[in-house]
């Protein structure tokens, strides 16, 4: 029988590529550290039988043409798959799969700790001390605002929205969450009420979001939603970038709207909307919230176990499609 064909879009933890090897198939990886150019990708899934490819792989239906008939599965090294697309996966007959769950945790503890150095300027304190601005302990520098006691405000409350919900147990808070359907862990475990968007906004000191980008989500929050914010509310945004309109947050920020924001993802990623990054409220981070060696090397294994499934004809763990 013909060797099965593998193409892996970028380095990832030992643990897949070590399970794709073992499988006998051939296994070709992308050498550079970097996501591949478009051209690259195109040239690199050419002739597979299965492609293991990251949220920075744009996956349309070129590519699939590109891989060819024989080519079953691209499975994504993820939870969201956003970069691929459905539509033109289930017209060519190809499994499209995930990984979720394995994040789950790494994702909502950061979520946290985004929301902590916010409220608490953890960021911008750090790089006073770093600098040297340091004069000695004075009452009313960096003031933050309290966590504990205040209203969460989770959009999208599913797995990851819902677990970041039930992390705000030790601090006492109120949860208000919206989700398409009520959520009984929370209702149930603490008292979070399902309410409207604008609800949320309104009421919420902190505002979370975790909600997949669908043409529904694009632009969820944008000026008319941060009108509607506290002026001392705090974004966090650990889902994907372009659920915010990210020059309106600029300018919410810019005129005191809201307090501040705590970013992991962005519009248009790795470029940032002019003035973001030098506005001192905002945290920024490059997209880390599953980066834990743990959430990570489990994504690898369930992403290789996925895609070795369909190309053994058995049913992959987590299919999308
Ligand atoms: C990360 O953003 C993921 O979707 O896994």
């Amino acid at each position: 029988m013909k060797k099965k064909n593998i193409f892996v879009t970028r380095q990832i933890p030992e643990i897949g590529l070590r399970l794709l090897t073992q499988s006998g198939a051939r296994v070709d990886v992308n050498p550079e550290d970097r996501a591949l150019t478009r051209k690259e990708l195109l040239k690199g899934v050419q002739g597979r039988d299965a492609v293991l490819c990251l949220l920075t792989d744009r996956i349309d239906d070129e590519v699939m043409a590109a891989a060819g008939p024989q080519c079953q599965i691209f499975s994504n090294c993820a939870v969201g798959y956003n970069n691929i697309d459905l539509e033109a996966a289930q017209r060519r007959g190809l499994r499209i799969t995930n990984t979720p769950g394995v994040l789950t945790d790494a994702t909502a503890d950061f979520t946290w700790a985004l929301l902590f150095a916010a409220a608490r300027r953890v960021v911008e304190s750090d790089a006073f001390m770093r600098t040297g601005q340091w004069q000695g302990w004075g009452p009313l520098q960096f003031l933050g605002t309290n966590v504990s006691g205040a209203t969460l405000g989770i959009v999208g409350a599913g797995r990851i929205g819902e677990n970041v919900a039930l992390k705000s147990i030790g601090f006492g808070m109120r949860v208000l969450y919206t989700h398409p359907r009520k959520n009984f862990v929370l209702e149930k475990s603490l008292r979070a009420a399902r309410v409207d968007l604008d609800v949320l906004l309104a009421q919420s000191d902190f505002i979370s979001l975790h909600v997949p980008l669908t043409e529904k989500t694009r632009h969820l929050i944008s000026s008319r939603e941060f009108g509607l914010m506290k002026p001392h509310a705090i974004l966090i945004n650990t889902a994907r970038g372009p659920v915010v309109d990210e020059n309106a947050l600029v300018k919410a920020l810019r005129e005191n709207r809201i307090a501040g924001a705590a970013l992991d993802v962005y519009e248009n990623e790795p470029v940032t909307a002019p003035g973001l990054l030098d506005l001192p409220n905002v945290v920024a981070c490059p997209h880390l919230a599953s980066a834990t060696k743990e959430a990570r090397s489990r994504m690898a294994d369930i992403a290789a176990r996925n895609l070795l499934a369909v190309l053994n004809g058995n049913e992959p763990l987590h299919a999308v499609v």
